[in-house]
């Protein structure tokens, strides 16, 4: 079969079930195009994309002004290694952390790699700065997180599909419950080699836990009384998912440690990166971490272009009043509903909770008849469904959307 004969959808699937690996259980639908807020299937059906991938399209498929970036410096220098500069990587450095406001920027590519940058980041300033004996650091995190699938980082989840049979696990982490001050406090008293707080601003593959009001700021105001970096992984709820530019914004929190990945680049291109001040990041020195392809041109310019959508085309106040509209809408259906007990979100970072158990088909079900309907979502954990749709949605698109969900969920009503 010739890589560029035109498939059927039937034949891309058995294609992955043969020859790749079972890591993931998608939803049976091939993509083959996208634009905006729509992708098309290889048989040309098109549909809303509601989860634009785990929030990293949050600009729209093939966005021409990030696309026109990635194409014109892939024609020029695509990657020098960090053994020579190169001229795009400072430029992206200086743009992106005037943009967050960071002294520093470390440069990596996915959303894992970030985090165990900001870990060992972390660690290193502890022992450094703060004084902790060595390999006594530890790092407070919550329940139910998901920070991706290094060994290190699943040594501190408590999702068993993702930790059977991988151990033995990384040490030095505490676990408290999520939007839980009191167990922060407590966790944080009579111990001296805590380094680090991590957590989302709101537990997104767990089923879009958004946190108490407050919860964020009062955190930060109990790390600094501790001497401990409070580490937010912006990952999924970054770059104006939520209706901010940075979900900590909510409450004007400045993290000590800054984890972005995703939608730095619009999805075009994997980039990701921790930032952070001069004071925790200069501890970092030649040879201690890096990655061949963090920092590439190619990274640098789709990051930079990435950002100027963002800002230009005000995504972070598109995805406020559309994530508004969106659980308004959703909760009128919900006021007579049987099958969905409540919407939650902020911004365009949202999901529903269908009334079944959480080990019923029923939310599966549900993005199946979605699909069908033209629009594709996925559960995130057992009855949740996320809706993440690309920020460059407008008014009408949306309300398209709530009543392709709406009629779909009438199907489902007992
Ligand atoms: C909060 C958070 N952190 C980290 C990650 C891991 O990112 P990646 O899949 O790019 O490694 C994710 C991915 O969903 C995430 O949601």
């Amino acid at each position: 079969m010739a890589i560029l004969e035109q498939l059927t959808s039937q034949q891309a699937i058995e294609l992955e079930n043969k020859y790749g690996a079972h890591n993931y259980h998608p939803l049976p639908v091939v993509l083959s195009r996208g634009e905006g807020v729509h992708v098309w299937d290889v048989e040309g059906k098109k549909y809303y994309d509601f989860l634009s991938a785990y929030s990293a399209v949050n600009q729209g498929h093939c966005h021409p002004k990030i696309v026109g970036a990635m194409v014109d410096q892939a024609k020029t220098l695509t990657l020098t290694s960090r053994a020579f500069y190169n001229d795009l990587l400072g430029r992206y450095e200086k743009f992106a952390t005037e943009f967050f406001g960071f002294d520093k920027l470390l440069p990596m590519n996915t959303g894992a790699e970030a985090v165990e940058t900001a870990l060992k980041l972390c660690r290193k300033w502890a022992y450094e700065k703060k004084g902790i004996p060595e390999n006594e650091a530890q790092i407070i995190v919550c329940k139910n997180n998901f920070h991706g699938r290094t060994t290190t980082i699943i040594s501190f989840s408590n999702d068993p599909v993702a930790r059977k049979n991988f151990g033995p696990f990384t040490n030095g982490f505490i676990k408290i419950e999520y939007d839980n001050l009191q167990a922060l406090e407590e966790a944080l008293e009579n111990n001296d080699n805590v380094a680090g707080f991590m957590a989302e601003p709101i537990q997104g593959e767990a089923g879009v836990y958004v946190p108490s009001e407050g919860y964020l700021v009062k955190a930060k105001a109990l790390c600094e009384k501790h001497n401990v970096l409070f580490i937010a992984d912006e990952v999924q709820t970054g770059i104006a998912r939520t209706g901010k530019l940075l979900a900590v914004n909510h409450e004007e929190v400045q993290p000590d440690i800054l984890i972005l990945g995703k939608a730095l680049s619009g999805g075009a291109y994997p980039v990701s990166a921790v930032l952070a001040n001069d004071p925790i990041m200069e501890v970092i020195k030649p040879g201690n971490h890096g990655s061949t392809f963090g920092g590439n041109p190619v990274a640098a310019a789709v990051a930079i272009a990435a950002l100027e959508v963002v800002r230009d085309e005000e995504l972070a106040e598109n995805a406020e009043f559309l994530g508004q509209l969106f659980r308004s809408e959703l909760n009128k259906y919900i006021a007579e509903s049987n099958i969905v007990t409540l919407v939650r979100g902020k911004g365009l970072l949202n999901a529903i909770v269908i009334n079944d158990s959480e080990e019923s088909e029923t939310a599966w079900n549900i993005c199946l008849a979605l699909k069908e309907n033209g629009l594709l979502a996925k559960p995130t954990h057992g009855n949740i469904i996320r809706f993440a749709p690309p920020l460059v949605m407008n008014e009408d698109q949306l309300l398209d959307c709530v009543y392709i969900i709406t009629s779909t969920l009438k199907e489902f009503e007992k």
